[in-house]
C-alpha cells in the first residue's frame, strides 16, 4: 500500500481504532451537529433559505464539514448534509424550513404517494452530496463520516409533514395500514442502503444512521417493522468494511437489537447509561456518546467535570468515542467545545485507565475480605 492510500484509509486513527476495537493514544470526539448554527463562521457563510441550497453546493458543504474540524481540534468530520436530503432529492416534495425542520404540505398518506418516491438513483440525484465528498478527501486530515437518516425517522417526516412529538400519525399508520407502513419503510430502506454505499465509494470512513425518532417505538414494535430494514442497510454495507453506528434517542431497550441488525457501534443519548449499555452489549461493540448538550451552556469547570464521569463511566467500553447525547445546540459558546476537546485529548485515557485500575483493585479488596 503507498503512503497515500494508508493515509487516506485513516485505519490507524484513534477514531477509527476506537470503532474497531482496536489501540487508542488519545480519546478520540466528534459532535453531532458540530458544524451548524453554535459556530460564528457557519452562520456567515450559510447564507439564508433552506439548508438544502447549502448542501447542494459542494465547495459550500465542505468548507462548512472542515469549519469544526479547524475550530475544535475533533477527531472526524461529519458531512454537511440532512436525513432528508435522498427523499428531497427524489421529488417527493419536502424541504426544511429554518427553526423548524423538515416540512411538506403534502404527507405521506396512501399507497399512491409511494410514487413520489419511486425514482432515486444516488449518483444522479445527490452527485452533489458525492462531490462534497470527493473534494473532502483531498483537503481533510481525520476521517470522515457519512450518514443517512433510519427508516422510522425519515418516515416519521414524511408522514406527519413536521416535526412531532408524539409521532400520533405515524404510529396509526403503523398500527392501522401496517402492509402500507412497511412498504414506506422498504423504499427508504432501499434509497438509504443506494446513498450510503454510495458515499461508501466515494470514500467516507465511516458511517452513522440517525434513527433519531425510533426510541418511540418498543422492542417488539422495533422487531416487527424496523430489524428487516436495519439488517438489510447494515448487511448490504458491509462490504465496505467500515464501522458503522447506529444512533436514536431513548432507545437504551433498543441497544441490543441495533447490535442484532448489525452495527458495529452504538450512539446513546443521555438518557442510558454507558456502563449499564457497556454491560448489556458485552465486548463486541464499540460506544459513542453521551454528554449531556445541555451541560455545554452550563461553566467549562461544570462541563469537565461532568465529561470526566462520562470518561469514567465509558472505562470499560471495548472501544470508546466521546460525543454529546445529542446535537450541538446553537445557544452553545465555541470557545467552551474548544476546551473540552482539550481536555479529552489530555486526560481522556489516563481518566480511563486509572478507573479500570481502581475498579480491579476494588475488585481485588472484595475478594480479600
Ligand atoms: O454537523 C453535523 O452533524 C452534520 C450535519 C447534519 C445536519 N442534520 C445539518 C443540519 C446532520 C447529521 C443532520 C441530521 C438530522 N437532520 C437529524 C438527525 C440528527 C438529530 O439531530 O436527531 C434530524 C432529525 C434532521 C432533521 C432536521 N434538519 C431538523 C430537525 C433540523 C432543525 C431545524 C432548525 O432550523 O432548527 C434540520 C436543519 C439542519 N440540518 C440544520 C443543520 C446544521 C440547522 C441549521 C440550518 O438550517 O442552517
Amino acid at each position: 500500500m503507498d503512503s497515500t492510500s494508508q493515509m487516506a484509509d485513516f485505519s490507524e486513527s484513534n477514531f477509527i481504532q476506537a470503532l474497531s476495537l482496536g489501540k487508542t493514544e488519545k480519546t478520540p470526539v466528534w459532535f453531532m451537529r458540530q458544524a451548524g448554527r453554535s459556530l460564528p463562521e457557519y452562520r456567515a457563510i450559510r447564507g439564508v433559505g433552506s439548508i438544502l441550497d447549502a448542501v447542494a453546493n459542494p465547495s459550500l458543504a465542505a468548507e462548512i464539514t472542515m469549519q469544526p474540524v479547524k475550530r475544535y481540534g475533533v477527531d472526524a468530520a461529519i458531512l454537511y448534509s440532512d436525513i432528508i436530503v435522498p427523499v428531497h432529492a427524489c421529488g417527493f416534495g419536502i424541504d426544511i424550513i429554518p427553526g423548524t425542520g423538515p416540512t411538506t404540505d403534502r404527507p405521506f398518506e396512501g399507497e399512491s404517494d409511494l410514487k413520489r418516491l419511486a425514482n432515486f438513483d444516488a449518483k444522479t440525484d445527490t452527485g452533489y452530496v458525492l462531490s462534497t465528498i470527493e473534494i473532502l478527501k483531498k483537503e481533510l486530515e481525520v476521517p470522515l463520516i457519512g450518514f443517512a437518516g433510519g427508516p422510522f425517522t425519515v418516515a416519521s417526516y414524511l408522514i406527519e409533514g413536521k416535526p412531532s412529538r408524539n409521532f400520533i400519525k405515524t404510529k396509526q399508520m403503523m398500527y392501522t395500514q401496517p402492509k402500507l407502513f412497511e412498504s414506506l419503510l422498504w423504499r427508504l430502506t432501499e434509497i438509504t442502503v443506494d446513498f450510503l454505499s454510495a458515499q461508501a465509494q466515494s470514500g467516507v470512513n465511516a458511517i452513522q444512521l440517525f434513527d433519531s425518532w425510533v426510541g418511540a417505538l418498543s422492542p417488539r414494535e422495533y422487531r416487527r417493522f424496523i430489524t428487516p430494514c436495519a439488517s438489510e442497510i447494515f448487511s448490504s454495507l458491509s462490504k465496505f468494511n467500515i464501522p458503522m453506528i447506529s444512533f436514536g434517542t431513548n432507545t437504551s431497550e433498543l441497544l441490543g437489537l441495533f447490535v442484532e441488525a448489525g452495527a458495529s457501534a452504538v450512539g446513546l443519548d443521555s438518557n442510558t447509561e454507558i456502563t449499564t449499555a457497556t454491560k448489556r452489549l458485552g465486548d463486541k461493540v464499540a460506544i459513542q456518546g453521551n454528554l449531556d448538550p445541555v451541560v455545554c451552556l452550563t461553566s467549562v469547570d461544570n462541563i469537565i467535570s461532568q465529561a470526566r464521569q462520562v470518561l469514567m463511566d465509558s472505562a470499560f467500553a471495548p472501544g470508546y468515542v466521546f460525543n454529546l447525547g445529542h446535537g450541538v445546540l446553537p445557544e452553545t459558546d465555541p470557545t467552551k467545545l474548544v476546551e473540552l476537546v482539550e481536555f479529552l485529548h489530555q486526560n481522556g485515557e489516563e481518566i480511563r485507565k486509572n478507573e479500570r485500575a481502581s475498579a480491579t483493585l476494588a475488585n481485588r479488596e472484595e475478594h480479600i475480605k
